[in-house]
This record gives C-alpha cells, sequence and structure tokens, in this order.
C-alpha cells in the first residue's frame, strides 16, 4: 500500500499521544510501550538519552533504572533540578534480547535512530530549549548525525540537525560500566561538569 504522508500534530500532547501508535520501525513489536520524554514543556535545556531500558519499558517513564538514578542524582548535585528540563530520549522503545527471563539491552542502530529522529524532533521543535544536552553516542548522532568518536566530543558544543547547540557527554550507563575506580569517578565529575555548563547555559 501506498505509504501515508505523516501529519503534523499541533501540540506537544498531542505528538505523544500519536508515538504511543508509533510503527515507523520494528522496535514497537517486542518492546511493552512507547517512552516519550517528561518534564518542563517549556524547558530550556533538552537532555537526551539513547533508549529506554527495562525498567522504563515497563513502567513507561525516561531514566528510572541504575543509569536514570545516576543521572537524576547528578543533575541534583549539579544544581539541574528535573522540574525544569525536558528528559527524553533518541529511540523510545526498548531494544533487546531475552535471555532465559533477562531482558539485554541492545544498542539502537542508524536506521532505527533515523526512523525515530521523527519524534525527537517534534520534542524538540514543541520545546525550544536553549541546549540539547547528548549523553552517548546514539544521542549524539541523533541530534547531530555525526558518529564520531566518543572522546574526541565530550565536553564539547556541537551544531544539531536543528541548527541549534548540542553539548556532548557520556551517557551515565557508559560511566556505571567503567571498571576503573578512579577513571569512572573522572567520567562521573566530566558528566556532573557539562550538567553545570547546561544549567548555566540554559538559564
Ligand atoms: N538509559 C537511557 O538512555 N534512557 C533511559 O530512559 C534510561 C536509561
Amino acid at each position: 500500500s501506498m505509504p501515508q504522508a505523516a501529519e503534523l500534530p499541533d501540540t506537544l500532547d498531542q505528538a505523544r499521544q500519536a508515538a504511543m501508535q508509533c510503527r515507523r520501525c520494528n522496535l514497537c513489536e517486542a518492546a511493552t510501550q512507547t517512552v516519550w520524554g517528561e518534564g518542563s514543556t517549556d524547558a530550556r535545556a533538552m537532555i537526551v538519552g539513547e533508549q529506554p531500558g527495562d525498567h522504563e519499558d515497563l513502567q513507561g517513564r525516561p531514566f528510572l533504572g541504575p543509569a536514570g538514578q545516576l543521572l537524576r542524582q547528578t543533575m541534583q548535585q549539579a544544581g539541574l533540578e528535573v522540574a525544569q528540563v525536558w528528559l527524553t530520549n533518541a529511540v523510545k522503545h526498548f531494544k533487546f534480547v531475552a535471555q532465559g527471563k533477562r531482558r539485554l539491552h541492545r544498542n539502537p542502530d542508524r536506521g532505527e535512530i533515523r526512523h525515530c529522529r521523527w519524534w525527537l524532533r517534534l520534542e524538540h521543535r514543541f520545546i525550544q530549549p536553549k541546549i540539547a544536552l547528548a549523553l552517548g553516542a546514539s544521542a549524539a548522532f541523533a541530534l547531530t548525525d555525526n558518529d564520531g568518536p566518543m572522546n574526541e566530543r565530550r565536553g564539547k558544543i556541537e551544531t544539531g540537525l536543528h541548527g541549534g547547540p548540542v553539548l556532548v557527554s557520556w551517557h551515565p550507563a557508559y560511566i556505571l560500566r567503567i571498571s576503573d575506580a578512579q577513571k569512572r569517578t573522572i567520567a562521573l565529575q566530566q558528566l556532573s561538569d557539562d550538567l553545570t555548563s547546561v544549567s548555566r547555559l540554559s538559564v
């Protein structure tokens, strides 16, 4: 059948409702539900993760699991309140492989990120934040289309596809996986520094 022209939602809430029925890629088939962004609809900063994890998929809200807790705690320490930002993900369905009773996270591919960019772009258009913070390579790719190495990009501001500034930082789940304690502490401090920059840039 003919692909239907996508209708542009008029409001952020209409966009959210439409996203609940999304079938732009096949991640919707195994995931429990679409996980939309949350926070302030007139936020001056948008914080973008990769995709919902196991907890987020079941509960329908972003950043609730271990990585989310680390992010929320680091935001608080950096003086950035959740209520003043828009927290969302590059990809809005959980991608995983089942291993027994466990569901193991899989990175979204470029195609999935590009399909889901439709929603990220809509969120960005309605909220019009002054700055976007990309957490990890998937979010950085979603916002800039640049998939260059993170160690050269972290802490720097790039120009997003929308024409505005994108600060690139580490993903909290990546920080949790660093086994060397000293290296992990440094990366966490860098995330904290980036969140502090976001707090300053969004006044
Ligand atoms: N990791 C993410 O990138 N996003 C979430 O919502 C949770 C964990």
